[in-house]
């Protein structure tokens, strides 16, 4: 079946147009692309013993930033193509320019801004004290003519703001479309590999927060990087890397002269150690970054039973409120249950369980958590309180953070922080 519709949304091809997407229900998304008639012959390749190759950590470009080195692997892998996507105004731009700052020290670095005026990223580099010959800015946004340019001057690296704005005369589509995407994508990825310099493109997210062109480009690409926003920071992770783990994130704050990234951000989503009753704390793993959460709670008698959760899943939740009413007998059936995580976290694991129920019950009994403890663990349906992974590293982390007692499964475990192991949910209520 030769495909000849894909869903800007979500990237799912068809050979029919239908008003709303098959797979992820949106409306009008649907887009025409021709698929690539003849595959242009491999001018030349590799092949060589695996013992006889030789990949040297050493060749990895720097981005004058630890943390932003680790997302992308421990560092920008020469010959790749890189896409760094995120909401419009997030600070890509600023990112970016800072990291071209960074690597030019080194060699000459082009900065293709299609998206904004040469006059409009010198402003921006005013602010951030850049000023460089060796970083050069261009306004081009023909595909094939920043090709051309990245070919003859070969830079250390190049830059290309944004993909969307980008387009080639050699399709009859307008910029911004699938077609014209895929064909600029395509000639990036080629220009990297066969230059062996690295190219970050930027892709803008659409608000619906999915990432609309760039998600048909995420296979194309070796890395997707996404900056999102956390309670007034910038956080930059990984999606997908071919070139290290995507376990790392960068925490950034932006200031008057750029991005600064934070050298230990475990503890700044923690609010101002309010004591009140439906307020429980754990530490959470985004990443490989250990952050510490306040969790919210408020159970109200006088609802529909309805339960509402930001930041935390759902079904997670009320499969949680029916554990406690079943093993502590509390009445939750048919009250409204809300739960907040502070600072727009969102929780995508289990070890913050044990915190989620103690700020329920604690919501419920109107009693307040001590500010100093914190709950760590995860709840099975019978009750019982169980380890996840990292639970060393969450230790140490509520210890440096000042937590006195931490209320945990129990493990063999040892820590200069009083550790309360309790092994069924029935006991949890001695810490509320
Ligand atoms: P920008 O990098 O242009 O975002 P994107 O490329 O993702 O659209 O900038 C984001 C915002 O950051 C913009 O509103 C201006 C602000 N900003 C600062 O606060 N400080 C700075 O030093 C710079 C350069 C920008
Ligand atoms: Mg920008």
């Amino acid at each position: 079946m030769k495909t000849k519709f894909i869903c800007t949304e979500c990237g799912y091809r068809t050979s029919k147009w239908f008003g709303r997407c098959a797979s992820c229900g949106a409306y009008g998304t649907l887009e025409e692309f021709s698929e690539k008639k003849e595959k242009k012959p491999i001018a030349s390749a590799n092949i060589k013993p695996v013992s006889e190759i030789i990949i040297s950590d050493q060749i990895r470009i720097r981005t004058g930033e630890k943390s932003i080195d680790e997302v992308f692997g421990g560092g920008i892998v020469p010959g790749s193509l890189s896409l760094v996507a995120g909401a419009p105004g997030i600070g890509k731009s600023t990112m970016l320019l800072q990291i071209a700052k960074a690597v030019a020290d080194k060699g000459k670095v082009i900065y293709f801004s299609a998206e904004e005026s040469v006059g409009q990223v010198k402003l921006r580099a005013e602010r951030l004290n850049i000023n460089c010959k060796n970083l050069l800015i261009s306004d081009a946004s023909d595909t094939d003519y920043i090709v051309s340019i990245v070919e003859s001057k070969k830079p250390v690296m190049a830059i290309v703001d944004s993909i969307q704005t980008v387009s080639s005369a050699n399709i009859s589509a307008v910029t911004g479309s699938v077609n014209q995407l895929r064909y600029s994508t395509d000639c990036f990825l080629e220009a990297a590999k066969k230059n062996n310099i690295p190219i970050v493109i930027v892709g803008h997210i659409t608000k619906g927060g999915l990432i609309a062109g760039p998600k048909l480009l995420e296979h194309m690409v070796d890395a997707v990087l996404i900056m999102e926003e956390a309670g007034g920071y910038k956080v930059l992770r990984a999606v997908k890397n071919r070139f290290g783990a995507i376990d790392q994130t960068s925490i950034m704050q932006m200031g008057e002269n750029g991005l600064r990234a934070l050298e230990r951000p475990e503890g700044i989503f923690l609010g101002k150690a309010i004591e009140a009753p439906g307020i429980a704390r754990s530490l959470t793993i985004k990443g490989n970054q250990p952050l510490a959460v306040e969790i919210e709670s408020l159970v109200s008698p006088y609802g529909i039973g309805k339960s509402t959760a930001i930041g935390f899943d759902t079904n997670r939740l009320i499969m949680l409120s029916a554990i406690i009413e079943k093993q502590l007998m509390m009445k939750i059936l048919g009250h409204d249950l809300y739960l907040n995580v502070t600072g727009g976290v969102s929780i995508d694991e289990t070890a913050t369980d044990l915190a989620v129920c103690a700020s329920i019950i604690s919501s419920i009994q109107n009693k307040r958590i001590n500010t100093n403890y914190v709950f760590i663990g995860e709840v099975g349906l019978a009750g019982e309180v169980r380890s996840t992974k990292s639970m060393e590293r969450r230790i140490a982390s509520a210890v440096r953070l000042g937590f006195t007692d931490i209320i945990m499964p129990d493990s063999e475990l040892v820590s200069s922080a009083n550790l309360h192991k309790i092994k069924f949910l029935n006991e949890l209520p001695d810490y509320i």
